[in-house]
C-alpha cells in the first residue's frame, strides 16, 4: 500500500491548488519585474547559508517558489543584460510544466510518442525556416556543447577511422569544441586555431597553408567548425568562404550557431550566415535566440541520414535491431532519456506562428545598434567593433591610463555594477583586453535602458578614475 505520504506527494487537489498558486506568483512576478534590482546580488557563500536554512526551516512549496525568485538574476527585467539566456516567452515554460509531469522519456517512439512527433515536426520546420538544404534533417538535444560534441562525431564517422585526426576552428570560439575535441581524444594537436582579422572572423585566405602543414605533420584534417557567432564578441566567420574550402578539400564543414544560428530569420542580417545551407551540421540553441526555455538545442544535418551514422551500437533492451526508422531517436542523439525538449517550440509555433522567431531576432539584433550608437556616441567609452547582432563590448577608456591600469578599471566598473544589480552586464579578455560585454536578449529592453547602463559605466569609471588620482593611483 502507498503511505500516506505518497499519496499526498502525489495528490490532485494539491497540485491544483499549488500549480494556481505559483502561476499567479510568476505572472505577478512578469508584471513587476521592473520594480525588483535586475541582478539582486550575493556572494556563493551567502546564497549557500541562505538555503542551508532555508532547507532547515522546511518551508511550505510557496515560500520555497517566493525564495528562488528572489535570489535569482532576472532576465525578463529589461535592464538585463548579461550572458546569452534568452528571457523564455511564458508559454514555453508553462509547456514545461506540462512536460515534466508527463515525463514520458524520449528515447523510443514507444515511450515519447508525442514529444516524438513533435520533435520531427518541430525539426522539419525550423529546416524550412532556416532554409536549410531539402535533404536536412536532425534532432533536439541538450545544449550546444552536446550538439557540437555530436556533429564532430558524425563528421569523424564519415571519414571512417582518420590517423591523426584534427580539425580547424576560429581561435575565439566557443570553448566547447575545444573540449570535444578532448572528448574524442584527439589530443593538443588536434585542433587547429585559425587567426582571425581585426573583427575576429577566421581569415579563410591562411586555411590551405594551415592544411598544408597538418598534412605534412602526419594529421588528418577532418572538419572545419565555423562559429555563427562567437560567444564572445558576436562575430560571424564567412560560412560561404568556409564551404567553399571545405568542398575543395572533402572536409565536414560544421557550423556552430548556438548563439546566432537564428539570424538567419532576419531578413535584414540574413547575409550574416550566408551559405548556412551548405553546412554539413549545424547547431543552433533556442534558449538563446528563440524563446524556450535552457536548454534546448536543435542538430540539423544537410544530409538527415548522416546523423544515422554517429552511434552505430546495439541495445537489445531498448532498440530493436532490425529498425533503422526515424522514430527511436537514441538511435542519433547521445541522451537516452531526454526532456520532451519539443513541447516548448512547438506551442510557440502553433499559437504565434514562425513570425515571433522573426519578430524577436529582429528585435534583439536591433538593440544591438542600438547599444553600439549610444556608445560611440559617449565619449568615455570605446566599442571593440561594430557588432553583427546582439553581443556588444565596450570599454570605459581614458588617456591616462595604460593596457594594465584600463584593463583593471574596467573590472572594478562592472564588479561594481554587478553588485549595485540595476543592471547586469558580464565582461571578456580579447587579446589581453578587458571589454563589458552585453548580450540585447531582452525583447523589451530599451534604448532608454541600454542609456542608463551606458550612463553608469561612464560614471563609475569616473568615479574610479578620480579616486585614483586623488590617492595617486
Ligand atoms: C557559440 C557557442 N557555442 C556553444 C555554446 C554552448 O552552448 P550550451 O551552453 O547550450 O551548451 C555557447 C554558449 O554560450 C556558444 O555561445
Amino acid at each position: 500500500m502507498p503511505t500516506d505520504l505518497l499519496r499526498r506527494a502525489y495528490d490532485p487537489a494539491e497540485f491544483r491548488q499549488l500549480g494556481h498558486a505559483l502561476i499567479d506568483r510568476l505572472a505577478d512576478y512578469l508584471e513587476g519585474v521592473e520594480s525588483r534590482p535586475a541582478n539582486p546580488y550575493a556572494t556563493p557563500d551567502k546564497s549557500l547559508e541562505h538555503f542551508r536554512q532555508l532547507l532547515a526551516d522546511g518551508p511550505a512549496p510557496e515560500r520555497v517558489f517566493a525564495e528562488v525568485i528572489d535570489h535569482s538574476v532576472h532576465l525578463h527585467h529589461p535592464a538585463y543584460l548579461g550572458h546569452q539566456v534568452v528571457p523564455p516567452a511564458p508559454l514555453s515554460a508553462l509547456s514545461d510544466v506540462a512536460a515534466s509531469l508527463l515525463n514520458t522519456g524520449m528515447a523510443i517512439f514507444e515511450m515519447g510518442r508525442a514529444g516524438t512527433a513533435m520533435e520531427r515536426v518541430v525539426v522539419e520546420r525550423f529546416a524550412e525556416l532556416l532554409e536549410l538544404a531539402p535533404t536536412a534533417g536532425g534532432f533536439l538535444t541538450s545544449g550546444g556543447s552536446l550538439a557540437n560534441l555530436t556533429a564532430l562525431l558524425a563528421a569523424r564517422a564519415v571519414h571512417g577511422e582518420p590517423v591523426r585526426p584534427c580539425l580547424l576552428v576560429n581561435e575565439h570560439a566557443h570553448y566547447c569544441v575545444e573540449r570535444a575535441v578532448r572528448i574524442m581524444g584527439w589530443g593538443d594537436a588536434g585542433i587547429i586555431h585559425v587567426p582571425t582579422d581585426a573583427h575576429l572572423r577566421m581569415r579563410t585566405e591562411v586555411i590551405d597553408g594551415i592544411l598544408a602543414d597538418a598534412r605534412a605533420a602526419g594529421r588528418t584534417p577532418v572538419a572545419i567548425v565555423g562559429s555563427a557567432c562567437t560567444t564572445a564578441t558576436g562575430t560571424y566567420d564567412p560560412i560561404s568562404a568556409l564551404a567553399d574550402v571545405a568542398e575543395r578539400h572533402g572536409l565536414w564543414l560544421h557550423i556552430d550557431g548556438a548563439h546566432g544560428g537564428a539570424i538567419r530569420l532576419d531578413p535584414g542580417r540574413r547575409h550574416l550566415v550566408d551559405g548556412l545551407e551548405r553546412a554539413d551540421s549545424l547547431a543552433l540553441d533556442f534558449h538563446k535566440m528563440l524563446m524556450t526555455p535552457a536548454i534546448t538545442t536543435g542538430l540539423f544535418f544537410r544530409r538527415g541520414p548522416d546523423a544515422y551514422r554517429i552511434f552505430r551500437q546495439r541495445a537489445d533492451y531498448l532498440l530493436a535491431a532490425a529498425d533503422d526508422g526515424w522514430s527511436d531517436i537514441a538511435r542519433r542523439s547521445f541522451e537516452c532519456t531526454k526532456r520532451m525538449l519539443s513541447l516548448r517550440i512547438f506551442t510557440l509555433l502553433t499559437t504565434y506562428g514562425p513570425q515571433l522567431f522573426v519578430d524577436y531576432v529582429t528585435r534583439v539584433g536591433d538593440l544591438g545598434e542600438t547599444l553600439a550608437r549610444l556608445v560611440r556616441q559617449s565619449p568615455d567609452l570605446e566599442l571593440f567593433t561594430h557588432p553583427d547582432v546582439n553581443i556588444v563590448c565596450f570599454r570605459f577608456r581614458h588617456a591616462s591610463l595604460d593596457e594594465e591600469s584600463r584593463n583593471g578599471l574596467n573590472g572594478l566598473i562592472r564588479a561594481r555594477l554587478t553588485e549595485a544589480g540595476q543592471t547586469y552586464i558580464v565582461q571578456t579578455t580579447i587579446d589581453g583586453s578587458l571589454y563589458l560585454r552585453c548580450t540585447l536578449t531582452n525583447a523589451f529592453t530599451t534604448e532608454d535602458h541600454l542609456r542608463a547602463m551606458v550612463e553608469e559605466v561612464s560614471r563609475t569609471g569616473r568615479e574610479m578614475l578620480a579616486l585614483r588620482s586623488t590617492i595617486g593611483h
